[in-house]
C-alpha cells in the first residue's frame, strides 16, 4: 500500500456517509491545520470557504487566524450543527456563516481562499465551478487530492504517523491557465 491515500483506500476505510453526500466525512487531522493556513497565507481581508466543511475545524482555525470572515458548506445537517457549535465554543460563530447545502449549489464568488478536503473526481467535478465563479487571485488548497487539469503553484507533503499527507496550492488566474 502507498503511504498516500487514494480514492479507494478513503471510500473502503470510512463509515460516515451522509446520503446525497459526494465524500464521506474524514476530518483534516489537527496536526495540519498549522500547514493549511501557511499555504493559505491567511489574512484579514480574507473570506474563507471550506466546501464539505464537516464539524469546521478548518474554518473555526482560519477566523481564529485572521480571515474577516468564513462559510461553512455542508451537506450533512449533524455536522453542520456540530460546527456550530464548535464555532460558538470557540468565540467566532459571528465570523462564520453555516450553509446546510450542496456544495455544487452554493455561490461561492466572493471567496478569497476554498478549502476542499474531497476526492480527485469531486474536485475534477468542481472544477467548471471554480473557474466560472472565483475571481482571478483566489487561493484554492486541497488535502491530498488534486484538481485534474489545474497546476498546483506550491505541493507541500506532510510526514504523519500513518501516512503522508500532500497539500496542494492552486491560484485562480495562474493554475487554470
Ligand atoms: C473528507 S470530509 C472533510 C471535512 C472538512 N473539510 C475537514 O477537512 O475536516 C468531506 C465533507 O464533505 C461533505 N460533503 C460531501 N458531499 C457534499 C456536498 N455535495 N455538499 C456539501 N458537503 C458535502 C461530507 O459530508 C464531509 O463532511
Amino acid at each position: 500500500m502507498s503511504l498516500q491515500w487514494s480514492e479507494e483506500e478513503v471510500l473502503g476505510t470510512v463509515s460516515s456517509y451522509y446520503e446525497g453526500a459526494r465524500v464521506p466525512w474524514v476530518p483534516t487531522r489537527d496536526e495540519l491545520l498549522d500547514f493549511v493556513m501557511k499555504l493559505a497565507r491567511v489574512k484579514p481581508d480574507d473570506v474563507f470557504y471550506d466546501l464539505g466543511c464537516g464539524d469546521g475545524r478548518v474554518v473555526i482555525r482560519a477566523v481564529k487566524e485572521g480571515a474577516q470572515r468564513g462559510v461553512c458548506v455542508e451537506i450533512n445537517p449533524v455536522l453542520i450543527e456540530r460546527a456550530r457549535e464548535n464555532a460558538k465554543s470557540a468565540n467566532v460563530i459571528d465570523r462564520i456563516v453555516f450553509l446546510n447545502e450542496d456544495f455544487f449549489k452554493v455561490p461561492i464568488s466572493d471567496a478569497t481562499v476554498v478549502y476542499m478536503y474531497l476526492l480527485t473526481s469531486v474536485n475534477r467535478a468542481l472544477r467548471p465551478k471554480l473557474e466560472s465563479e472565483l475571481k482571478n487571485g483566489t487561493r484554492v488548497v486541497t488535502l491530498d487530492f488534486e484538481i485534474p487539469g489545474w497546476k498546483p503553484v506550491q505541493v507541500v507533503e506532510i510526514a504523519l504517523p500513518t501516512r503522508i499527507a500532500k497539500l496542494f496550492l492552486y491560484i485562480k488566474g495562474i493554475s487554470d491557465r
